[in-house]
């Protein structure tokens, strides 16, 4: 066998990505706490509870095990419901609690990115008209300057909100989030804001710290035309992806954001990204379906044959993050990774999952793509909002009720990686044999061109 290495460049942050709602538990001040009491809003009645419980101190043990498993970096985030519990009401303590996870990130050796909204609301907030609201981005702002404010000395890498097109699409379209309206007019109603509050609190952090990278974490889903030769399925392929995967980051680029029959000029958004932030795990097939109106008639759908996660709710589609990789290159920003990974209970996927799309990753940083980082997907199983407890993503196996963490072979091949700072034959052959040859192509220049073909 031959013995190769796809090594990665040097100060790579190896981290995992983790989300407030999500692990700290007893999150009762934000509206997804309500949604979760309503009967028939997640799958089999699952609540967050208690979650991970990191709020009640749960986060130090998780994050010695990332630390000692070789990572140098985290992505958490802030719970705005706890800092702001009342409008313009400043919880000291929750913040001194944040500080205190903070620095024990940094304690352990793992630099933090730390995002200012990932998906939920302060009651109050959502409860006064959410980001339907002309004030939205204003408030939004004046917490974030609370916190950029407070944690400054701490940190500097920040993400202002996570996946706004994911964000509007499920609360305000497919109504799966709260509020859960469905309405196409408030969901581009709500995409203005977040991109008018993404830029309020890129100007307001780079005043508290001008040496800050401010970003935000763009989910991009792959969008090919089931049949590539068909011009109905390229069109809708095509529109698809254009209204989902490019709407905001060019809007960040350019300050207009191109919705569905409308452009928004949004002057102050342009030129409000310090990196781009990428969040991908999978790409669908896209067909033309003259009766699906409702989503602009098309319909989108694994192809067959995918290689897919155990609900079916993610396809191994490691040449998809490649395609997002290069039209994400086209911004011409550093790239972080800040979130990609697979739900797999039985880990039986996840390990070539991992290395498929690490390889992806590190053709990008031998193009010499400004590649930075790599988060992955999570640490612990956590609660996974409208799927609840149903799907798990951790390199750690969690019992919800136990609160007992059982370690999954993922989590030794991400150490193993985290410590190479790359991917070797022996760590491939050791965790996911069968994709040996494909990951260390070894037969010759027939194979460059296949490399090369993107
Ligand atoms: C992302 C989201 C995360 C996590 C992940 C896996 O869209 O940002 O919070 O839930 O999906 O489902």
């Amino acid at each position: 066998m031959i013995h190769a290495a796809h090594h990665f460049p040097r100060r790579f942050l190896w981290g995992t990505a983790t989300s407030s709602h999500q692990v700290e538990g007893q999150n009762t001040g934000n509206d997804w706490w309500a949604w979760e009491q309503e009967p028939g809003r997640i799958l089999e009645g699952g609540r967050s509870g208690d979650a991970c419980g990191w709020w009640a101190g749960r986060w130090a043990e998780d994050l010695d095990r990332a630390a000692e498993d070789g990572q140098n970096a985290h992505r958490l985030s802030i719970e705005w419901s706890r800092i702001e519990p009342k409008p313009g009401v400043w919880d000291r303590d929750a913040l001194d609690h944040y500080v205190t996870i903070i620095r024990g990130a940094l304690d352990r050796g793992l630099m933090p990115m730390v995002t200012l909204h990932h998906f939920t609301n302060p009651a109050w907030f959502a409860e006064s008209g959410g980001w339907l609201s002309e004030s939205s981005p204003g408030q939004f702002d004046r917490y974030v300057r609370f916190v950029a404010d407070s944690l400054k000395e701490f940190v500097g890498l920040w993400v202002t909100i996570n996946e706004p097109n994911v964000y509007a699409y499920n609360a305000y379209s497919s109504g799966d989030f709260p509020p859960g309206i469905e309405d196409l007019n408030s969901t581009r109603q709500v995409l203005v804001n977040l991109v008018k509050a993404h830029a309020a609190a890129y100007r307001s952090i780079h005043q508290i710290q001008p040496s800050a990278m401010v970003g935000l974490a763009h989910h991009f889903r792959g969008m090919r035309p089931a049949h590539s030769a068909n011009p109905l399925d390229r069109a809708v392929a095509g529109i698809r992806a254009r209204m989902f995967n490019e709407g905001v980051p060019r809007a960040l680029q350019d300050g207009v954001l191109r919705l569905p029959l409308k452009r928004v000029r949004l002057p102050d958004a342009a030129g409000t990204q310090d990196f781009f932030g990428l969040n991908y795990y999978t790409e669908e097939s896209v067909s033309f379906e003259p009766s699906n109106a409702g989503e602009l008639f098309s319909r989108g759908a694994f192809p067959a044959g995918a290689d897919l996660s155990p609900t079916g709710f993610i396809a191994n589609e490691p040449e998809g993050f490649w395609r997002a990789l290069v039209w994400v290159h086209s911004f011409r920003l550093p790239i972080f990774i800040t979130e990609n990974g697979v739900e797999d209970a039985f880990d039986g996927l996840r390990p070539r999952y991992l290395v498929r799309h690490l390889r992806q990753l590190w053709r990008a940083a031998n193009f010499n793509w400004q590649v930075k980082g790599y988060f992955h997907w999570t640490l612990v199983d956590n609660f996974e909002w409208e799927r609840g407890w149903t799907q798990r993503f951790g390199l750690w196996d969690l019992d919800p009720d136990t609160q007992t963490r059982t370690r999954r072979a993922s989590a030794d091949l991400y150490a193993e990686i985290c410590r190479e700072n790359g991917l070797t034959t022996e760590i491939v052959g050791r965790y996911a044999p069968e994709t040996l040859a494909g990951m260390f192509p070894s037969e010759g220049p027939g194979n460059l061109q296949v490399e090369m073909d993107i």
